[in-house]
């Protein structure tokens, strides 16, 4: 078996045994065989929208004998049943692409997801706030040096507005190693742009965005003694 990566092994650390998990966007398969051999889930489906990763997701199956993982190429969860993606994953992709999947399940008020942005993490905490998804649980984690959120969300019916620190740093607490490095991270992204415009008359909204981004997320570190 392939060992799981931390990115890969956090994401399975948010689902609970007992449920049906989809994984969308397999690519490898190595997900849903590491849950597969782990034993207690209800099912396990996983889909893809390329056919290669498909092969690829079964062959990866039949070396590990693994034959009860429903494998299905399709776009996001289209041919899924509900009942099959109690627990969907949907990891790897930029923040768009995961918004548009989400945006495009018929049942996506009804499931949890557990979303892993590769890039454009703020455009879908946009997306779930404009929407009414809360961020249950959000976590960083570090794969090949780079920094990455991993979130729990779901349904709750109330869209919320996120200020512009919130919209960079989520829901992560500065409560652990790799957690303050992600909200550092993110602050010195927002100085850099702030530092860009300080002078571009014709941008000083954006200035004056990044600027309170900056002071936001820096007041909630040293609320939280992270500095
Ligand atoms: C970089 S891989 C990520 C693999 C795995 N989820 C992970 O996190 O390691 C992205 C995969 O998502 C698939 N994909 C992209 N858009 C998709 C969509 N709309 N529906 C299903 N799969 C999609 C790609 O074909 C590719 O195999």
């Amino acid at each position: 078996m392939h060992s799981l990566s931390d990115r890969l092994s956090l994401i399975m650390s948010f689902i609970p045994k007992g449920v049906s998990v989809c994984d969308v966007g397999t690519d490898h398969g190595y997900l849903p065989a590491a849950l597969y051999l782990s034993g207690g889930f209800l099912s396990i489906t996983a889909t893809d929208i390329s056919h290669s990763p498909i092969e690829n997701a079964k062959k990866n199956f039949n070396k590990l004998g693994i034959k009860d993982v429903n494998l299905i190429c399709s776009d996001g969860l289209r041919g899924v049943a509900k009942q099959d993606a109690e627990y969907t994953v949907i990891a790897g992709m930029g923040g768009d692409v995961i918004s548009g999947i989400i945006d495009r399940c018929s049942y996506k008020n009804e499931i949890k997801f557990i979303l892993q942005p590769m890039t454009a993490a703020k455009t879908l905490r946009e997306y779930l706030a404009k929407n009414g998804f809360s961020i249950e649980k959000e976590t960083a984690v570090k794969e090949n040096n780079k920094l990455y959120s991993v979130m729990l969300c779901s349904f709750s019916g109330s869209p919320y507005s996120l200020s512009m620190g919130e919209k960079y740093i989520g829901a992560i607490k500065p409560d652990s190693e790799v957690n303050i490095q992600y909200i550092k991270k993110q602050y010195n992204i927002c100085k850099k742009c702030a530092d860009s415009l300080v002078n571009v008359k014709e941008k000083a909204a954006e200035y004056k965005a990044y600027k309170d981004a900056c002071t936001q997320i820096a007041e909630f570190l040293e609320g939280h003694n992270g500095v």
